[in-house]
């Protein structure tokens, strides 16, 4: 197993670009289980979960494989194999996603349930709500999922209880498919869904009041063919702008989408971070001291669980107090201990995290817990006194594309060993 080792004091400059989006790529990928025909998705990152999707799809009977262009090439018309297998659904929770399309087109479908995840209870209730609207009958046996239609999936009124991305993601490639219309009302509105409905369309799909809580739904009978750019990471973006405000750096990103990250911004402003939009891109710097501020988390447009830990980094070492609200994922501060160990005075209490900052961090040995976990140490390392050793990075890799190369490309002090 590899580790990062990060030895703190260098600022980081130059410049760098934004990988696609993993939370975009991964719902696109499995809509391509809906035309059965050829798929060409370009801008896909070339992470584990986006491997892991690729493994899925050729596991079920379809082809998927990534070409020397960094483009991604599917062609499903040979899926047969309608099961989502526990093995694949463990090690990534988002293969639920694979239910919707699948039973679109085949009326069956059977998918394993995601067992439980480090940042919460994470159920799948509104997704199976969903389904069962378009008119399928659901069933949990041995830890699975099995979905079956007697006939056609039927265009429904569908109210979320939750504005749920995944349930959103799943139910709207169901009833792309189905007969006649479908409303979906309360759904979450992240910049990742409107990119999948987007792709949808491109495909031959209909599907209105994109980027709004209620998405309208006119079921065709069949999709196209289709070349499909995914957008950038605004999470990845989010990690770089604090990595280069965090070391009091220059640095520009390029390939940013600033549209989608106005809440982020707002906060990473507010905290006196400069970002100022030049030619090729967005250029991040840090004039003066970082001001404390409060976030509290919250679905889109509202600022984003997924920057929590990373904003927390930043946090940790402003002078004053910060307080974090997350308001999303009732377990998702596993990094808090782990920056204390690194000197952080950090307070916890229920949903909130009381942070007052602390001039210095200290590196020590520390372990990565989850996804935005893993990145939060490695921008904390970035700063602390000495060199810090962060374990378990393959949490990293499910989401981040060479994090580690990149930041060195800044003048970062970063290193990866295997253990
Ligand atoms: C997506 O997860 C992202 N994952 C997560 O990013 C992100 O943290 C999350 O949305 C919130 O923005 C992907 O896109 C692959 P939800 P998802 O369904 O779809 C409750 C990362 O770091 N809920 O919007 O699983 C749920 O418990 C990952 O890249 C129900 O109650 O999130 C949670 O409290 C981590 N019933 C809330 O809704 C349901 O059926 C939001 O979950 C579904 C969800």
């Amino acid at each position: 197993m590899d580790k990062l080792i990060v030895t703190g004091g260098e600022k980081l400059k130059g410049k760098v670009k934004v990988s696609g989006s993993k939370n975009a790529a991964l719902p696109i990928l499995m809509s391509s289980l809906l035309n059965g025909k050829t798929s060409v998705f370009n801008n896909v990152p070339d992470v584990w979960d986006v491997d892991t999707t690729l493994r899925l799809i050729r596991k079920i009977g379809g082809q998927a494989e990534r070409k020397e262009d960094g483009s991604v090439v599917i062609d499903t018309e040979e899926v047969n194999h309608l099961e989502a297998p526990y093995e694949l659904v463990k090690t990534m929770r988002a293969s639920v996603l694979a239910l919707g399309p699948l039973l679109a087109r085949f009326n069956q479908a059977k998918v394993s349930l995601p067992g439980g995840c480090a940042i919460g209870d994470r159920p799948v209730d509104q997704h199976l709500k969903g389904m069962k609207e378009l008119g399928a009958e659901i069933k949990i046996e041995h830890g699975y999922i099995k979905a079956r239609a007697p006939r056609r999936l039927k265009g429904a009124r569908i109210v979320f209880d939750v504005p749920t991305v995944g349930g959103t993601e799943n139910v709207l490639m169901a009833a792309v498919l189905a007969d006649g219309i479908s409303v979906m009302q309360n759904c979450a509105r992240e910049p990742e869904i409107s990119d999948l409905a987007n792709a949808l369309n491109a495909m031959g799909a209909k599907i209105s009041g994109i980027g709004t809580s209620e998405l309208v739904i006119e079921g065709v009978s069949e999709l196209n063919e289709v070349t499909y750019d995914v957008i950038p990471d605004r999470i990845v973006s989010g990690t770089l702008i604090v990595a280069a405000a965090i070391t009091g750096g220059d640095v520009i990103l390029e390939g940013v989408r600033t549209d989608h990250m106005t809440s982020t911004m707002d906060k990473l402003a507010e905290m006196g971070v400069l970002m100022e939009e030049v030619n090729g891109g967005l250029r991040i710097r840090r004039p003066g001291a970082l001001i404390p501020t409060d976030i509290t988390t919250g679905p889109y447009p509202g600022f984003p669980t997924d920057m929590q830990a990373q904003i927390m980094a930043l946090m940790s070492v402003t002078d004053g107090q910060s307080v974090v609200n997350e308001k999303i994922f009732e377990n998702r501060f596993m990094h808090v201990s782990e920056l204390q160990r690194m000197g952080a005075n950090i307070q916890l209490k229920g949903h909130a995290a009381f942070i007052k900052g602390v001039d210095k961090l200290s590196a020590t040995k520390v372990m990565a817990t989850d996804l935005r976990a893993s990145a939060c140490l490695v921008l904390a390392g970035l700063v602390a006194e000495g060199t810090t050793e962060i374990s378990r990075i393959y949490h990293l890799d499910r989401g981040y594309e060479r994090l580690g190369a990149q930041l060195r490309s800044l003048g970062a002090n970063i290193e990866r060993v295997s253990e």
